[in-house]
C-alpha cells in the first residue's frame, strides 16, 4: 500500500500514468513549435489539435470552442472578465454564488472595485442554490451570471441546467465553474445549455498549470492578454504542448473510464463513511448528507475537534483537509460553511474527505484505523 494514504483529490489529483506517457515524448524529444510550417513544428500543431478534440469530446463541445488556458483560475479569470469587458456597454451587474471558489469571488470583488455590480445569491444549508433566487436577482443591466457546477468543500452539484435556461429565457451569458465537476459527473455542455466552462486538468489526473476554457461559438469574450494569435487569436503565447498532450489524454481516459471511476471513488466514499459513522456513533456528522453531492466528496463534523489539529495529527499518514483554517491564535472559519450557516463549531470540526479512481477499499480501511485513533486521542 501506498503510503501516505491520500484521500485529498479535490486539491488536486496525481498524474495519471497513461497520461505522463503521453507528455514524455513532448518533454524528450517532440520540441517544435506548432507555428512553425517544418514537420517538426507541424507535428506539435497536430498534438495539440488532437488535444483540443479530446477535451471537446469530454464536454461534448465542438473544437473550436475550447481554448487551452494555464487552469481553472485562468479559465475563470478569462470567462469573467472576458465577459465583463465584452458586454460593458450592455450593462455592469453580475450574479454569481456564495461558495464560490475565490478564482470566481476575486475576479468578481476585482470588478466590484472597477465599477460592476455584484450580486451574491445565498445558499441552503446543504450549500445549494436556488434557481428562484437566481431569476429574482436579474436586471436589465445583469451581463453574466456565473455559477459552479459542483462545489470543492462540500461537494454539492448546483442545479446548472435550470439555472442556465434562466439565463437563456433572459439573454444573458451563463458561465460555470467545473473545476470540479469534468470526470466525477456529467459534465455536458450542451444538456447543460452553458455559454462558458471551465476546467483544470489537475483535478482530472492532467499535471498542474493547465486547464482549458469553453466559449460556446458567437459569446463575445474578450482576451486577457495580447500577442501572438495562436489559440484562434483567444490566447497568445507558445503553446504548452507537454501538457497540453497530457490534458488531451487525461479528458479522453475520463471519457472512456468515467462509470468504472465514478463507481470506484463512490464505493471507497460509501465504505469510509459507513465505517466512521459505525466506529463514531455520535462523535461524527456528515455536513450536508450526501444527495446532489459528487460522488467523491465527504464533509464530515467531529464533535469535540478542531478540523486543523486533527489534519496536523494525521500528519504524514492520510491526507485530507480541513474545512477552517488556523492563524495565528484564531480559527477562520471558510466561507462555503459560513455561507451554509453552519454551527460554529461543526464548522470548526469539519474535514473534507475526497477519493479518487486510485482510492482503494485496503487504502482506506488503514486510513480509517488511523483517522478514529486521531480522532479519540484529540477528543
Ligand atoms: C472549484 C474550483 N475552481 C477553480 C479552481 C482553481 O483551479 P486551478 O488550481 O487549476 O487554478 C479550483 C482548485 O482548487 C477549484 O476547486
Amino acid at each position: 500500500m501506498k503510503k501516505p494514504v491520500y484521500l485529498d483529490y479535490n486539491a488536486t489529483t496525481p498524474i495519471d500514468p497513461e497520461v505522463a506517457g503521453e507528455m514524455i515524448p513532448y518533454i524528450r524529444e517532440r520540441y517544435g513549435n506548432p507555428s512553425s510550417s517544418y514537420s517538426i513544428g507541424r507535428r506539435n500543431k497536430e498534438a495539440v489539435d488532437l488535444a483540443r478534440n479530446q477535451v471537446a469530446a469530454l464536454i461534448n463541445a465542438r473544437p473550436d470552442e475550447i481554448i487551452f488556458t494555464s487552469g481553472g483560475t485562468e479559465s475563470n479569470n478569462h470567462a469573467i472578465r472576458g465577459s465583463a469587458m465584452a458586454n460593458r456597454d450592455k450593462g455592469k451587474h453580475i450574479i454569481t454564488s456564495s461558495t464560490e471558489h475565490p478564482a470566481v469571488t476575486e475576479v468578481c470583488r476585482y470588478l466590484a472595485s472597477l465599477g460592476w455590480e455584484i450580486t451574491w445569491i445565498p445558499v441552503d444549508a446543504y450549500g445549494k442554490v436556488d434557481p428562484v433566487d437566481v431569476e429574482d436577482a436579474i436586471q436589465p443591466d445583469t451581463v453574466l451570471i456565473t455559477i459552479m457546477h459542483a462545489n470543492n468543500e462540500v461537494g454539492t452539484i448546483q442545479p446548472i441546467r435550470e439555472i442556465a435556461a434562466i439565463s437563456r429565457k433572459h439573454d444573458i451569458v451563463f458561465h460555470t465553474d467545473a473545476a470540479q465537476s469534468v470526470g466525477k459527473i456529467e459534465t455536458d455542455v450542451a444538456a447543460l445549455g452553458v455559454d462558458l466552462l471551465s476546467i483544470a486538468g489537475h483535478k482530472l489526473y492532467a499535471p498542474k498549470g493547465i486547464g482549458a476554457l469553453y466559449v460556446k461559438r458567437g459569446i463575445p469574450i474578450e482576451k486577457l492578454m495580447y500577442g501572438a494569435g495562436q489559440e484562434m487569436g483567444w490566447r497568445p503565447g507558445t503553446e504548452n504542448v507537454i501538457h497540453i498532450a497530457g490534458l488531451g489524454k487525461a479528458c479522453e481516459i475520463a471519457k472512456r473510464d468515467f462509470h468504472k471511476n465514478v463507481e470506484t471513488m463512490f464505493a471507497v466514499r460509501e465504505r469510509l463513511w459507513k465505517s466512521l459513522k459505525n466506529k463514531l456513533g455520535g462523535r461524527v456528522h456528515l455536513n450536508t448528507g450526501t444527495a446532489g453531492k459528487l460522488p467523491n466528496t465527504l464533509s464530515v463534523s467531529f464533535k469535540g475537534i478542531e478540523a486543523h489539529a486533527l489534519v496536523a495529527s494525521l500528519g504524514e499518514e492520510v491526507c485530507i483537509s480541513a474545512g477552517s483554517a488556523c492563524h495565528a491564535d484564531s480559527v477562520k472559519i471558510s466561507s462555503v460553511l459560513k455561507a451554509m450557516n453552519m454551527d460554529p463549531a461543526a464548522a470548526r470540526g469539519t474535514v473534507r474527505i475526497s477519493t479518487g479512481k486510485f482510492s482503494t477499499p485496503e487504502e482506506v480501511d488503514h486510513a480509517l484505523d488511523i483517522i478514529i485513533n486521531t480522532v479519540t486521542k484529540l477528543s
